[in-house]
């Protein structure tokens, strides 16, 4: 499908999207994005959990209005949603008390289509997605993969010339989205729609090397296009082909490479030595989980990501926190695509539970400084307690209140498994008193 000298449709210049929060404090999530799209093209925008995917998606359709900087659609500035472009919601977004075909109509209500013109071209692309003989069924009545496809339906309805996707396959169990995204494709290859252009946004690596002409990986906090990979041999629909395997180790190789260039939001500390740093959203369990598998590897302490991804069903939104913690406690090092364990790392996998949790407690200490702090206050505090809302407080000063939470029941989860505090979850109180046995 790649032509050399394809017609740009849309474009997206020096795009900067900045939030303000709860807390009045502003954060940036995109930050200086160019990217364009071309005719006869399928581009996949790749990109960890909270890095921007959905906003800058929303940015180009016109959902959201850019910070600085101007979206082009075919030489038109983009202010607000336009006929031309449609979008396929992860959510499905259907309407309950709507039949199918009246969900479908929609998607031409908005446009201003007359009615009577309606009907038939919703009957059309119920048809054209395999959904014959449900148009008088109700949402409730349908499957999620059928749900979806009323989701396709309604957006293809329109004829749009770009088709936006927002992770359209990831509430759909395995077989389903493979299904739906092969239809899909055939449906573009063959041309029997007229879309010239689609942008798909995923977390799903290999749905990414699976579709797509060309893949930008956003880097997160802020978002930013960090890597733009030509796929050599698009649409393969062969996993277990050399060059498909190669290309999503490169992914690999690219998605667990530190980005190294300095931050600008006032808002995102960097340094891992501030009690502001997003730890990773880790759980103690899936931290063993990983470590014993990689230890009991056949190469031992070492394995490859895609792998590991692979053979453990983990997406990469469940992998790369993982991984990133197993750094940052320093157990293991991740670098292009691999984690090996540390001395540490092989210590902590040999050890029984009661070694465990003292490593654990001692790496705590020395790596996690929103930890340290916790048992600093506690030890400071009259009968050793304090609300965790006091914590929530300090990192809102960091970030979001959401990732506030998010951190801060990562901190508790590591801290109580090191036996370094106990928590009350129904009184939302930390303390210093760890429950003694009984004998
Ligand atoms: N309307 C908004 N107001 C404030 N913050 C927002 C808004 N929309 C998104 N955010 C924040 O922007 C960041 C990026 O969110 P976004 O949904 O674009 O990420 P994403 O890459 O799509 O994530 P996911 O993979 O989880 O869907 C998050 O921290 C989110 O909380
Ligand atoms: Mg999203």
């Amino acid at each position: 499908m790649k032509k050399t000298q394809a017609k740009t449709i849309l474009s997206a210049k020096d795009i900067s999207k900045t939030f303000i929060s709860p807390e009045g404090k502003p954060f940036t999530v995109l930050d200086n994005i160019n990217l364009e799209l071309h005719e006869g093209e399928i581009v996949a925008l790749l990109g960890r959990s909270g890095s921007g995917k959905s906003t800058l998606l929303r940015t180009l359709l016109g959902l959201v209005e850019p910070s600085a900087g101007e979206v082009r659609y075919r030489d038109q500035r983009v202010r607000g949603p336009m006929p031309g472009m449609a979008l396929v919601f992860q959510s499905f977004a259907l309407f309950p008390w709507l039949t199918v075909q009246q969900n479908v109509e929609l998607g031409l209500e908005a446009m201003g289509v007359p009615a009577a013109e309606r009907r038939p071209r919703a009957l059309q692309a119920i048809d054209l997605i395999g959904l014959d003989g449900f148009e008088s069924a109700f949402p409730k009545e349908l499957s999620g993969g059928m749900r979806q496809r009323v989701g396709f339906a309604r957006a293809l309805v329109t004829n749009p010339d770009i088709l936006f996707m927002d992770e359209p396959f990831s509430a759909l169990d395995v077989l389903t989205s493979e299904t739906l995204r092969s239809e899909l494709l055939e449906l573009w290859m063959e041309q029997k729609i007229p879309t010239k252009a689609i942008l798909i946004v995923t977390h799903n690596i290999e749905e990414a090397a699976l579709m797509a002409d060309r893949i930008l990986i956003l880097s997160a906090n802020p978002g930013r296009v960090r890597a733009e990979i030509a796929v050599p041999c698009p649409r393969l629909n062969d996993r277990d082909h050399p060059a498909f395997k190669e290309l999503v180790e490169q992914i690999y190789r690219i998605m667990t490479t530190p980005v190294a260039t300095p931050l600008t939001s006032p808002a995102v500390p960097a340094e891992p030595r501030s009690i502001g740093y997003r730890l990773p959203a880790a759980t103690i369990e899936a931290l063993e989980g990983l470590i014993d598998r990689v230890a009991s590897g056949p190469d031992y302490g070492r394995e490859d990501l895609p792998r590991l991804a692979a053979e453990m069903q983990l997406e990469i939104d469940d992998l790369f926190p993982l991984a990133d913690a197993t750094e940052l406690l320093k157990l293991a090092v991740v670098k292009e695509g691999d984690i090996q364990l540390t001395a540490q790392g092989r210590l902590f996998a040999e050890g029984d539970t009661e070694a465990r949790k003292r490593l654990f407690a001692v790496l705590l200490s020395e790596q996690v400084p929103l930890v340290a702090h916790i048992v600093r206050v506690l030890e400071t505090r009259p009968g050793g307690r304090a609300p965790e809302d006091r914590f929530l407080r300090e990192l809102e000063d960091y970030m979001s209140t959401e990732d506030a939470n998010a951190v801060l029941a990562t901190a508790i989860d590591w801290g109580r498994y090191a036996e370094l505090f106990e928590y009350d979850y129904n009184a939302g109180i930390l303390s210093r008193e760890i429950a003694i046995p009984a004998a």
